[in-house]
């Protein structure tokens, strides 16, 4: 057998056992694809893969993407591997990074087909804080009542940048809301998003800002609820790093944050799969108004 897999809980995760030798075998490559369908989260335990290690395992995987390659952290010299540090010589742009301590879905806020899936390696750890957590949105629809799941089907969501960055800031600074309007228009998504397979997830995380024909304190008080749904201990899995550490999941069923770190010396190296299929696309001016009207 190259390749063990040990599930961590019955609703997500997989210890992934496995030669780096045989890392990108068709057969390791074939069964990690479909576990990845499967268990949402592998980890591959200290398995220290180098920069073009991770590339060559993620160029096996799909499509390889890069979707914050304008963003600080993005390196030149290693094409495609972003490093997510608060180490100012690295990021010059903090925030980016003090968004990732809240809920969210790599790359659902850009007009792209969302990333597959995240490659992430531990190249250095923080001395306190620092681990990943996962929760799984295709169990958390799952999960829910037919009644519930009759009442959400054909809602739709508004997802911004502003949402986002709201817990980082309190309002976006001055000078920042062009760049990110840029960078990250707002998102009308389906609340229950129906895949190519025919399966059912909730697309969720902080970025949640509204529903689409609700106004504000409607629409995002059904979305801080499924928040807390989706996040019950049944659903996630928190990863504690060590160094050499490798971890994918799929990007697409799932959404992820980091346990809040200060540690400058915290390094972790983000490869990313593209996807083919978008589930939404910019937000109209008439829905994001509509989400806006004051209610009294
Ligand atoms: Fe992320």
């Amino acid at each position: 057998m190259r390749v063990t897999f040990t599930d961590i809980k019955p609703e997500i995760g997989s210890l992934v056992h496995v030669d780096k030798a045989h890392l990108l075998d068709d057969e390791v490559i074939e069964q990690v694809r479909q576990a990845l369908e499967t268990r949402g989260v592998l980890v591959f335990p200290q398995i220290d893969v180098s920069d073009e290690e991770q590339l060559a395992f993620t160029d096996r995987l799909g499509t390889r993407t890069n979707f914050t390659k304008k963003a600080p952290g993005s390196d030149v010299s290693a094409a495609d591997v972003y490093k997510i540090t608060l180490d100012k010589k690295i990021n010059t742009e903090p925030d980016y990074v003090l968004g990732t301590f809240f809920w969210h879905i790599d790359g659902l806020l850009m007009d792209i087909p969302l990333p597959k899936a995240t490659v992430l390696s531990a190249r250095r750890l923080s001395d306190e804080g620092g681990s990943t957590e996962f929760a799984n949105l295709y169990a958390a629809y799952e999960h829910l009542s037919d009644q519930e799941k009759r009442e959400l089907e054909g809602l739709r969501v508004i997802h911004t940048i502003e949402a986002a960055v709201r817990p980082v800031f309190g309002s976006t600074p001055p000078g920042r809301a062009e760049r990110y309007r840029e960078m990250a228009p707002p998102m009308e998504h389906p609340l229950v998003w129906t895949h190519a397979d025919g399966r059912k997830s909730l697309l969720l995380g902080t970025h949640a800002d509204g529903v689409v024909g609700q106004a504000s304190p409607h629409g995002r008080s059904l979305l801080w609820r499924l928040n807390q749904w989706a996040a019950q201990p049944a659903f996630t899995y928190k990863h504690d790093w060590q160094v050499g550490d490798l971890v994918i999941w799929d990007n697409e069923g799932l959404m992820h944050r980091v346990v809040p770190y200060t540690d400058e010396g915290r390094v972790m190296h983000r490869t990313s799969i593209g996807g083919t299929m978008k589930p939404g696309h910019p937000a109209t001016e008439a829905a994001m108004a509509k989400m806006l009207e004051p209610v009294y």
